[in-house]
């Protein structure tokens, strides 16, 4: 079945594909940072990322020469940051271990820090013309309805088996152009819920529009539903500067963040808690708004308050930066609401200068 599927598919693609900026490129580097971002983002978001990120690191070299904090900040607003510290590493990786050329095969790709499985796969397939699949979430769907995997897909054999189910069906010409298709079929008709099959290249060779049952394919596995936190963020402002940290945790590691206790209190509270938590001698609160940001598995609901410090002198682990330098810092979307306040306070309006979409992930 492989070349009758491939044909039909890539005849599909020759007329739909999308025209996005990184295909009919042969570059290693390009891909991968691509596909890098790509992973649990919408190619629309991607977009202008993308250009940016390529035009301020245009090779493998620029990216592993920049200080981290600034690859962060490229990412600020995309989500998942741990994608761009390992992207990161995995540049200075490839520049020490690999004389700064992306190594070809799948295996070796693997080795290189956020290189998984379908990463290593796409890079090897555009990039390099291998034989091989790149198996992302529109792909689990494409197959497990094509070849009629009624089984979990949570199950680690069963994602082996639709990883050779995926192998199986790549051509040995334009594997990449293959790949990319079975993601855009996913993407646009045989899409999750109810596919339109009417539109389909490779309806008669599906398992599942033969059984009548893609609507139920794939059969995921159960999530549980996101946890809510609740945080009282404290704007602690000393003069003209705002009290911030940077991350240590792995949830958001490398961002910067305000002052956040869990739970909500009274207000009234607040000044003796900000002691207990940084030894800070805070004036009473103002309230200055909510606001919530759903993450993958937690809910953050804060209120926001403002504060004056006493102090000068930042506690250990602490920074009192003016409204300039914050935005020079790499922020998670879960804050741009209190760093809009921020900014609204300190340079008195320009409050919504910064860019970015709304929802994003750790
Ligand atoms: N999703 C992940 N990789 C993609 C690609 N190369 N084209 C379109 N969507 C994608």
């Amino acid at each position: 079945m492989p070349d009758i599927f491939s044909d039909l598919l890539l005849s599909w693609y020759d007329a739909h594909a999308r025209a996005l900026p990184w295909r009919g490129i042969h570059n290693a580097y390009h891909t991968w940072v691509s596909e890098t971002m790509l992973q649990q983002t919408r190619v629309e978001t991607v977009l202008s990322y993308y250009e940016r990120f390529l035009s301020r690191f245009p090779t493998v070299e620029a990216l592993a020469d920049a200080p981290e904090d600034e690859v962060l900040k490229l990412w600020e607003g995309l989500g998942y940051y741990r994608r761009a510290a390992n992207l990161h590493r995995g540049a200075q990786q490839v520049m020490a271990e690999y004389g700064g050329e992306l190594p070809q095969s799948v295996d070796t790709l693997k080795k290189i820090s956020g290189i998984g499985e379908y990463t290593a796969g796409a890079i090897a397939s555009i990039a390099f013309d291998q034989q091989v699949p790149a198996v992302d979430g529109n792909v689990i769907r494409v197959v497990s309805r094509v070849r009629g995997i009624r089984e979990n897909v949570g199950v680690p054999s069963v994602r082996r088996r639709l990883q050779r189910e995926a192998a199986a069906l790549v051509p040995k010409t334009r594997p990449g152009d293959f790949n990319q298709a079975m993601m855009d079929l996913g993407a646009t008709v045989c899409v999750p819920g109810t596919p339109s099959c009417e539109g389909c290249p490779v309806a008669a060779l599906c398992d599942a529009y033969h059984a009548g049952d893609a609507e139920d394919l794939p059969e995921l596995p159960r999530k549980n539903p996101p946890r809510n936190i609740d945080y009282d963020l404290c704007l602690l402002f000393s003069g003209n500067r705002v009290l911030m940290r940077q991350r240590t945790e792995r949830m958001l590691q490398g961002l910067w963040v305000f002052p956040m206790l869990e739970e909500h209190h009274a207000p009234g509270r607040l000044p003796g808690l900000v002691r207990r938590a940084l030894g800070l001698t805070a004036s009473v609160p103002e309230a200055a708004g909510e606001s919530r940001h759903v993450f993958t598995h937690q809910v953050w609901r804060m209120r926001i308050y403002l504060m004056h410090v006493k102090e000068e002198t930042a506690p250990e682990g602490w920074r009192f930066v003016t409204a300039e330098e914050m935005d020079a810092l790499a922020l998670p979307t879960a804050v741009e609401k209190a760093a809009a306040i921020v900014r609204e306070k300190l340079k008195g309006g320009n409050a919504h200068a910064q860019n970015g979409p709304r929802t994003e992930n750790p």
